[in-house]
């Protein structure tokens, strides 16, 4: 399974692209961990350095919406707040039952999943209006 980073996902506002950048770093790296047998300790300590900066990457989004008056803010943000339920729910159950085989396969493959199907059919709609209404090449 791939967590790089390919050209077809950028929104062609260069900060965006090098925060989803980021963000797919984190969790190739969080695979990795999981791939390597990582202990519990270990795997949540990178979940929640990977949580910090996914709320750091909507909160950013989400202030540009508002402020750029955005129509979709608001199904947008859903979007947002469902993900990092699921991602708390994951964080829960590494927590209290430790890691598997099983666990691992689905953080992985959801998050990765989650992140592309997100970048490609609801933030590259967010930056078409942004880049409409207004110079926003940098944050
Ligand atoms: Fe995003
Ligand atoms: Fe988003």
């Amino acid at each position: 399974m791939s967590y790089e980073w390919t050209d077809d996902l950028s929104t062609k506002i260069e900060w965006i692209d090098n925060q989803h950048k980021e963000l797919l770093k984190q969790i190739d790296f969080l695979a990795l961990a999981f791939d390597a047998g990582k202990g519990k300790e270990e795997i949540i300590h990178t979940l929640k350095f990977l949580q910090d900066y996914i709320l750091v990457h909507f909160k950013d989004e989400e202030e540009l919406q508002i402020k750029y008056n955005y129509p979709y803010y608001l199904a947008h943000k859903k979007l947002h707040t469902e993900f990092i339920e699921d991602f708390n729910k994951f964080k829960y159950q590494v927590v209290n039952h430790g890691t598997s085989s099983y666990l691992a396969h689905e953080v992985k493959q959801k998050l990765n999943d989650w992140l592309r199907n997100h970048i490609n059919l609801v933030d590259k709609r967010m930056a078409e209006h942004l880049m409409e209404n207004n110079d926003l090449t940098s944050a």
